[in-house]
């Protein structure tokens, strides 16, 4: 009967056609007309020490050179604000400031911006520069040689969830008793779009910045607080983004630098990081987990314990929500958890794609899988005997929680029965075949969010808020919500978003977009519908004269009488028989928190993986994959479908070949470019299957919408690593599972 009905069809992206054909501008794609320069980075040499002398005459000389800054001539200028903190720093640490000191903290430091005339001179002039450097040789690099310096942070508490029970004691009374040490790498953010910002330069003085990141009011805030003493105004636009994973949560260098050159010299400046550089400026820390459980005889689990370490800068404390899964997952009534840090001579570490989550889980879900199979239970029936019916760290009912029905449909799909339990007991001709699950989880969050909405005469809607679209189909998914809730045809809908001058959203993280930013849409166009209602009901003749807002629904841009439909009014004529050329709404979108607060909000999911060994290489092959996953109501299964499978790629990729390989003599992360920075291609991927099962929240927001931007990913290197076990009958606790571990 509604025809508008949109939310839960698998629509192509809206902005789909703009992407393939080119039309769709990044960062580095804006240009003015004339006079934009170009800024080329200079990274340090050394992990550590101090610059002795900088030498950049030669550069200086080459006509169109325009300048090179370094610390020399920007640090202590009176514009720049040391007190500034960005939004996404840790409260109270100390971000890295470029160009403040000769200090050099870490490996690729930006330590000079060359700007000219064209990127080709500006590059060439930046090998000019001529710098002296007094090496310090006493680094303190990798995160196992340097256990011993562990330590809480100093300005926050870290956090983990407080102990309950008493998990020594159970422990010793458990019939089965596990320990392993789990360890990965770090990792780096790769996506296709470098980091890059374009400044431009207005004639008032006025900056308009094309910047990559996760959120425009957030680079806003940071080049207002840096530079704010100088710049009269800021407006940061990005349309469009080409992946960010985390790494545009937080203001990145390149940012501070185009603005820094376009001030200076009052001219445009654009500035892209290399793909070298894209290794400067934090990654996924390596984390070692130490994790003990106990479990009853039956397979009841009676105790676990984590004891988290992971790597951080000298300069900023970095942690992750690591442990508490372990105490999160499963029902057990005797936890003891603890995360210290251990500072390095690296860079900072920085959120990627479930930060904390895609780590504790991966722990947690092969000890859990360990534990299993001691007490010889079959590792997907061990989950469900433990299954966790509240939220134990919270003491909390859950919202809603379907992972009963993830188990049950994915290992259907998957054909989890026909697994025989003994390791190394399926084969396909030369290789081993194992088969191997994991749990997922992932925190379905809401933030406050505002949105404009502007009807026109026409039949037009305009739905705008400053967030972004990563990649997460966020421009299709809100103009699905706008044009179902006001009752339009998708193609008058237009929803835009990354521009300052649009009504503030907060980060793109957190997998909380479409929950967040859906319900402002969401709200801000009842609002409008409500608008329009009144005006109905007072036109000349109204049909409506009478009705209430819920006699009538809107439909096709139709107000209709419910009790009959033939009696309607368009939209259209309604505003022109009132005189009204456009109606405009601006809402601000707060979660309910008095009843959210009562809750324990999550998506889960159920990950099932089989891979193939060859019994003589070690080499692994991820051959089908099932990811089932509960995250409320689905708004696009299209968009939705691919960030799962994204977030399943990934973890193949985390379980199998991604590594940045730090040299702990260098303090240097020797692969840095794609050539030996190992991610999967095509032929690495084979069949991945997603299953969204139903789940009904009414908890989480108006739209019942819990976010898929993370669950994808959490539980799969932990899949894989079951499976590779159960192939194999090696156990390797130290990602990625590369064949050296295997043989
Ligand atoms: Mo995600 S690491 O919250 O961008």
């Amino acid at each position: 009967m509604i025809t508008t009905n949109y939310i839960g069809q698998p629509l192509s992206r809206v902005d789909g056609r703009a992407k393939v054909t080119g039309q769709a501008k990044y960062a580095a794609e804006f240009n003015v007309v004339n006079g934009i320069t170009y800024g080329f980075v200079v990274s340090s040499p050394i992990t550590k020490g101090k610059i002795t002398a900088i030498n950049t005459r030669q550069a200086l000389s080459l006509k169109g050179v325009l300048q090179v800054f370094t610390h020399e001539n920007v640090s202590g200028q009176a514009w720049f604000d040391k007190a500034y903190q960005d939004q996404d720093a840790p409260k109270d640490g100390s971000p890295f400031r470029p160009f403040q000191n000769n200090e050099i903290q870490f490996a690729l430091q930006p330590i000079a911006l060359v700007v000219a005339e064209t990127f080709e001179l500006a590059r060439y002039a930046a090998s000019l520069v001529h710098f002296e450097y007094e090496v310090d040789d006493k680094l303190v690099v990798g995160l196992e040689q340097n256990l011993d310096t562990a330590r809480k942070p100093k300005t926050y508490k870290v956090p983990v969830t407080k102990p309950r029970g008493n998990a020594e004691d159970a422990f010793e009374q458990s019939a089965i008793k596990h320990h392993g040490n789990y360890y990965h790498g770090s990792e780096h953010h790769n996506p296709m779009e470098m980091h890059a910002t374009t400044a431009i330069y207005e004639e008032d003085g006025s900056l308009t910045v094309y910047d990559k990141t996760q959120g425009v009011n957030n680079s806003q805030q940071y080049v207002k607080q840096v530079f704010g003493k100088i710049l009269t105004k800021v407006r940061v636009i990005s349309p469009f983004v080409g992946g960010a994973f985390g790494s545009g949560l937080r203001p990145q260098y390149q940012l501070f630098m185009a603005v820094l050159a376009a001030l200076e010299l009052k001219r445009s400046c654009k500035v892209v990081l290399t793909r070298q550089q894209m290794f400067s400026f934090g990654h996924r820390p390596a984390t070692l987990q130490k994790i003990i459980i106990g479990a009853s005889a039956n397979g009841k689990l009676q105790s676990i314990m984590n004891k988290a370490f992971s790597e951080t800068s000298q300069f900023e404390e970095y942690t992750e929500n690591i442990v508490n899964w372990s105490g999160y997952m499963y029902h057990c009534e005797n936890v003891n958890f603890d995360h210290q840090i251990v500072p390095q001579d690296v860079y900072t570490p920085l959120d990627m794609r479930a930060p904390g989550g895609v780590t504790g889980v991966y722990a947690i879900e092969c000890a859990v899988d360990e534990t299993a199979y001691k007490a010889g239970i079959d590792p997907l029936e061990f989950r469900v005997l433990n299954y966790a019916e509240k939220d134990l760290n919270d003491d909390l009912p859950f919202s809603s929680k379907e992972l009963r029905q993830c188990y049950i449909q994915g290992a259907e799909k998957f054909g989890w029965n026909k697994r025989s339990p003994e390791p190394r007991s399926m084969r396909d001709g030369h290789s081993l075949v194992g088969w191997g699950v994991a749990t997922g989880a992932w925190e379905a969050q809401q933030m406050p969010v505002r949105a404009k909405a502007i009807l026109s005469a026409d039949g037009k809607l305009t739905v705008s808020s400053a967030t972004s679209d990563i990649g997460t189909g966020t421009y299709v998914s809100m103009t699905q919500v706008a044009a179902q809730t006001l009752g339009l045809a998708i193609q008058n809908v237009i929803f835009k978003l990354g521009d300052t001058d649009m009504p503030m959203a907060p980060l793109q993280g957190g997998s909380w977009t479409a929950s967040s930013v859906g319900s402002a849409v969401y709200s801000v166009c009842n609002d409008i519908k409500s608008k329009l209602f009144n005006m109905a009901r007072k036109v000349d003749n109204s049909p409506f004269a009478d009705a209430n807002e819920d006699d009538v629904i809107f439909d096709d841009g139709k107000i209709i009488l419910k009790i009959n439909p033939q009696v309607y009014l368009t939209y259209t004529e309604v505003m022109h028989r009132s005189g009204v050329n456009v109606i405009e709404e601006d809402t601000t979108s707060l979660p309910n928190m008095q009843k959210q607060n009562k809750f324990s909000r999550y998506t889960h999911s159920a990950v099932f993986v089989e891979v193939k060994v060859d019994e003589d290489l070690g080499t692994v092959h991820v051959t089908r994959v099932v990811n089932a996953v509960a995250a409320g109501r689905i708004i696009n299964p299209k968009t939705a479908r691919s960030q799962v499978l994204g977030g399943v790629v990934w973890g193949i990729s985390q379980a199998l070949h991604e590594d940045s390989v730090l040299d702990n003599n260098l303090g240097r992360f020797m692969n840095h470019n794609l050539a030996e920075y190992h991610v999967p291609v095509n032929a690495d991927i084979k069949d991945i299957d997603v299953i969204f099962v139903e789940e009904h929240d009414e908890v989480v927001n108006p739209l019942g919408v819990k976010g898929l931007g993370e669950i994808g990913i959490v539980g799969v290197a932990a899949a894989v690593s079951n499976a590779v076990f159960h192939a194999t009958g090696k156990r390797v606790r130290d990602l990625p599972i590369q064949l050296n571990k295997l043989l």
